[in-house]
């Protein structure tokens, strides 16, 4: 028998012996036997020195690498008899790493936060309240008369034991109000509900950022200061501000805040439907009936008040055409708006 047939057998020999090992005596046994001083393996290795330069090469080769597959099979088969999982898969090292995809934040959440550090940084404080409301913070406290229609059924979503889930983030001004006495600067962030139809443009569930000051000699010119410088930095330098007079029943007077068209600059596009402009947010100066309410004196004082929509301008900004995709939260569209 050649001598490399020979070492064939011994292979097959051992990887037989190896798989019927039992134990962990066995195994060591089979070590012994063919890896050992006197091993049937180590054998040939010491008689290399005595074949011709070619023979060695080839011989020699062959015999280590049937040493190490060996040593391989003792250690798998060791740890499988010490009840270590079996590893059958070798790693590669220099294979490139898996790529792991990182979570973020919702582009709402994004939206808040960028419009919380604006009113941030001209000293507002964040405050916060709870989504189920009363009837009274909701309403009665914010001067909706008994009949407003905004308390029907259609508009609201009504709890067991007489509560709702709040349709503005304005109650927060109330329970502030409350807690604290004048100098109020203060910004709530948060989720309001209501009982709405649900399509492209309008949801049961959407944001608002609540925002107001109470102080000595507050006008309506420190509010559109503090509007205009928030729209310049949300929307940029170029943006238009335009105040149109309204009604809201906690603030008098009342105005609506239309910004001159982010795409189209005004000129008028599909986005603001041809008019030029966008309604963002709702303000006024805060009725001394809401003042009287959590006994602020409104001779002394005097404050303004503002609810800006999240969502809109950020439907706009990324050309979303349909409100539900940022409630429906398929991760495929999250993960546009990193
Ligand atoms: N709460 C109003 C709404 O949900 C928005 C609003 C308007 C808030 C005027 C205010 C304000 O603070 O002064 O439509």
């Amino acid at each position: 028998m050649s001598l490399i047939a020979k070492l064939e057998q011994i292979h097959k020999n051992a990887r037989a012996a190896v798989a019927d090992a039992t134990s962990l005596e066995s195994v060591d046994q089979v070590r012994v036997r063919f890896l050992g001083r006197k091993g049937e393996i180590t054998a040939i290795l010491r008689g290399l020195k005595d074949l011709s330069v070619k023979e060695r090469k080839t011989i020699g080769g062959q015999a280590n690498k049937i040493k190490s597959d060996l040593e391989m099979l003792l250690g798998q088969k060791k740890d499988e008899l010490e009840g270590k999982q079996k590893s059958t898969t070798r790693i590669d090292h220099t294979l490139p790493g898996r790529p792991y995809y990182c979570g973020h934040k919702h582009i709402i959440t994004q939206a808040m936060d960028e419009i919380c550090g604006i009113f941030q940084r001209m000293g507002f404080e964040i405050a916060d309240g709870p989504e189920i409301e009363t009837d009274y913070y909701n309403f009665g406290a914010l001067n909706f008369p008994e009949d407003h229609p905004a308390r029907d059924e259609q508009d609201t979503f009504f709890v067991e034991g007489g509560l709702l889930l709040r349709t503005h983030t304005s109650p927060v001004q109330i329970r502030e109000f409350e807690k604290r006495t004048p100098p109020v600067k203060i910004l709530c962030p948060g989720r309001v509900f209501r009982n709405e139809a649900v399509n492209a443009r309008s949801y049961c569930v959407f944001h608002q950022v609540e925002g107001f000051l109470v102080d000595t000699n507050v006008t309506f010119a420190d509010m559109k200061g503090a509007l205009l410088s928030f729209c310049y930095e949300y929307f940029g330098k170029d943006v238009k501000l335009r105040f149109r007079p309204s009604f809201f029943p906690f603030t008098e007077p009342s105005a609506e805040v239309d910004i001159s068209c982010f795409l189209c600059g005004g000129k008028g596009c599909s986005v603001c439907k041809h008019e030029g402009w966008l309604e963002i947010l709702g303000c006024g100066m805060i009725d001394p009936n809401v003042l009287a309410c959590v006994n602020y004196d409104s001779e002394k004082y005097s404050g303004y008040a503002f609810g800006i929509g999240v969502e809109r301008p950020a439907l706009l900004r990324y050309r979303i055409n349909d409100i539900r995709l940022l409630f429906e939260n398929d991760i495929r569209f999250i993960r546009q708006f990193r």
